[in-house]
């Protein structure tokens, strides 16, 4: 199983859109996909909702009791661990459920091709979890948003995590997400953004679409959705998509 945490501690930059339709391609694909919900909000979860394991909760990987994980269909498919409200707790608890969090995750099936985890949009010791056990890592981030003191502490974080607690975490990069083409400023956001950080970009970008909010209400991928232009939304974001798995080498075949 190689996991991904989408993580940004900005919120409403894209990270729960980016979870969900990743997981709805990849089992597409033909993958075994777990997601892992760890914002109290729940968006992915509620999304997800119809993939729900039952009894359990993501809040529980960081208990001292073992997950009792179930046993997983082989065929493709997406089970969710949801969130709860206990989770904003974790935030306060000693380091220690960090430990918790690892050994639990470590235990997961390893009938899963790939696991995702959605994390909130404040720093603290879920997303810090998430990035010590993930293989790698993505950051959707809004160019309307964007500021370089933002950056910054998200690369710092980032690189923080790789030098002191997780060697193997690959930073595939920040991922452009909500991009309004037709905005001058937001153009010249993404340059300002390839110029200052040509490394930690990945060449790829999820467009702001209508069409993607009205997936969400509907709990579809926007390609699910039956209007033309989702269809058009839909090819542009598996792009992007298909660019993560490949980076991550979990790619259907690979
Ligand atoms: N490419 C897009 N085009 C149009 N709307 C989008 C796009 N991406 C996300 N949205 C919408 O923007 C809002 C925020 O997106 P999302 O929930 O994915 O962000 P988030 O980073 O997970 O937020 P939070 O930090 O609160 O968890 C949602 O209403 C979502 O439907
Ligand atoms: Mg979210």
């Amino acid at each position: 199983m190689k996991t991904l945490t989408v993580a940004n501690q900005k919120g409403g930059v894209g990270k729960t859109t980016l979870v969900v339709h990743l997981a709805h391609h990849a089992a597409e694909q033909g993958l075994r996909v777990l997601v892992v919900d760890l914002d109290s909000q729940r968006n992915a979860s509620s999304s997800l909702q119809t993939y729900a394991l039952p009894q359990l909760q993501s809040q529980m990987l960081f208990g001292e009791a073992p997950i009792a994980w179930p046993v997983t269909a082989m065929e493709p498919h997406i089970d969710l661990l949801e969130g709860g409200a206990k989770l904003v707790e974790i935030d306060r608890a000693p380091v220690q459920v960090i430990n918790a969090f690892l050994k639990n995750m470590a235990s997961a099936p390893g009938s899963y091709d790939l696991c995702l985890i959605d994390t909130p949009p404040v720093p603290g010791l879920r997303t810090q979890a998430a990035l010590i056990f993930a293989d790698a890592a993505v950051a959707p981030i809004d160019l309307d948003q964007y500021a370089l003191d933002g950056i910054k502490s998200l690369l710092q974080t980032v690189t923080g995590i790789k030098s002191k607690y997780n060697a193997k975490l690959d930073f595939l990069g920040m991922l452009p997400s909500r991009f309004n083409t037709h905005s001058p400023a937001q153009r010249r956001g993404l340059t300002d953004l390839l110029a200052g950080y040509p490394k930690f970009v990945l060449p790829a970008a999820i467009a702001l679409r209508s069409s993607i909010g009205e997936a969400a209400a509907e709990r579809l991928p926007v390609w699910k959705i039956g209007k033309t232009a989702a269809k058009e939304a839909g090819k542009e974001i598996r792009q992007a998509l298909d660019l993560i798995l490949n980076r991550m080498g979990v790619s259907h075949g690979a």
